[in-house]
């Protein structure tokens, strides 16, 4: 039979998203109203006001094709992030920045380093340009830092870092991250993945741009999937200084983010009353949820994301026997077995009526 491609591309196993609700619909015979979709950590507010007008405003340009610098969406992100323009990458989604960051710097056979447990991407990115992953255990489900430095091997050029991290909810503190940024080797880049750090409470932040002043080879990335509430338009960006920005953008598709995408990213850079709904929602929405979780005496990983990883059971079929069950309940949440965690589920946090539908489910399938 003939074969296509390299080994390392056909030994990737395909990313497994959220279910959509249209399916869900289809297979169990369910109403599509009746629904609840917790499982991609998307924001439960649906889509900010402000992009929207912002879009039908840009919707009549949409014969031309975008503009490929994204001269008003990085000035937005200047203005409020105080970077400079040439310090910024536009992805498609931070997941384009993820894949940018690999595909810019990593040659087939070299290395890259990240945590177990950690976002999927990590490796899919890492197998797709034919690197080695070294993928260091997890302390307490979440980085250890320490072990990742010392990990670093003469060959290694990225190392990737999630803060919060996915689908784990683990928070490391900025004084941790900053002495770990001093152990890393110059030549070796670090990602710092902040999809979620919105989510973060103000006593939890840290200066990450600051860091980017300081080190040559630190990129953070940062979504408008999440608390930005625009998941379907795949917008996110990279932070870097120019010489690494430079690079990324060598490799960047030059149309990779769409005109709709960028005005809607503009209008809710600007819309700090979502961002601030968003934050809240998702603060109430945890304490729901995790106060249910300690009364019914389900194990949970403490998450400073919009997500919680729970305990579905102790043998290594409880996580897709209790997704199954609530599937049929029309209660969509993320199995995790393909992270190597059987036993756990992670659901998204939701509007109040959405969370209190997941945990009348979930007490009817556990008992
Ligand atoms: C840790 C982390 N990084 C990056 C992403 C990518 O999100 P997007 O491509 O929508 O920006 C996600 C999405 O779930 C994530 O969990």
């Amino acid at each position: 039979m003939t074969t296509f491609g390299p080994d390392y591309v056909r030994a990737i196993a395909p990313y497994q998203g959220g279910k959509p609700i249209s399916e869900v619909a289809r297979v169990f015979g369910l109403d599509e109203s009746a629904i609840v979709k917790l499982a991609s950590n998307e924001n439960p507010l649906g889509m900010p006001a402000s992009a929207k007008r912002a879009m039908q405003q840009a919707i009549d340009e949409l014969a031309r094709y975008p503009d490929s610098n994204g001269f008003d969406l990085k000035a937005a992100i200047t203005k409020k992030f105080d970077v400079p323009a040439d310090w910024i990458t536009l992805g498609n989604g931070s997941n384009d920045i993820l894949e940018l960051a690999a595909r810019t710097l990593v040659q087939p056979g070299q290395s890259v380093v990240y945590s177990q447990y950690s976002f999927a991407v990590y490796p899919l990115a890492t197998q797709a340009v034919g690197a080695r992953a070294i993928v260091v255990p997890a302390q307490d489900f979440g980085h250890d830092l320490d072990a990742m430095a010392a990990a670093i091997a003469p060959d290694t050029k990225l190392v990737f870092v999630a803060n919060p991290n996915n689908p784990t909810g683990t928070f490391i503190e900025g004084d941790k991250i900053a002495a770990f940024l001093k152990k890393v080797p110059s030549q070796v880049v670090v990602v710092l993945d902040e999809a979620y750090t919105e989510y973060l409470q103000p006593e939890q932040r840290y200066d990450a741009l600051g860091w980017v002043r300081q080190y040559p080879n630190l990129i953070v990335s940062r979504t408008f999937s999440k608390a930005y509430g625009l998941a379907g338009l795949r917008v996110g960006f990279g932070i870097a200084q120019p010489a690494l920005t430079d690079l990324l953008n060598r490799i960047r598709q030059p149309f990779n983010v769409n005109s709709l995408a960028q005005a809607a990213a503009v209008a809710v850079l600007n819309d700090e009353a979502y961002l601030q709904q968003s934050a809240q929602v998702n603060t109430d929405g945890y304490r729901q949820i995790t106060a249910a979780f300690t009364q019914t005496g389900i194990a949970f990983v403490p998450s400073c994301g919009n997500f919680v990883l729970f305990r579905a059971g102790d043998d290594d079929d409880a996580g897709t026997r209790v997704n199954l069950a609530l599937l049929k309940k029309g209660i969509i949440v993320r199995p995790v077995g393909n992270y190597g965690l059987p036993q756990w589920l992670r659901v998204s946090i939701g509007l109040p009526q959405e969370n209190a539908a997941f945990l009348d489910a979930l007490k009817v399938v556990l008992a």
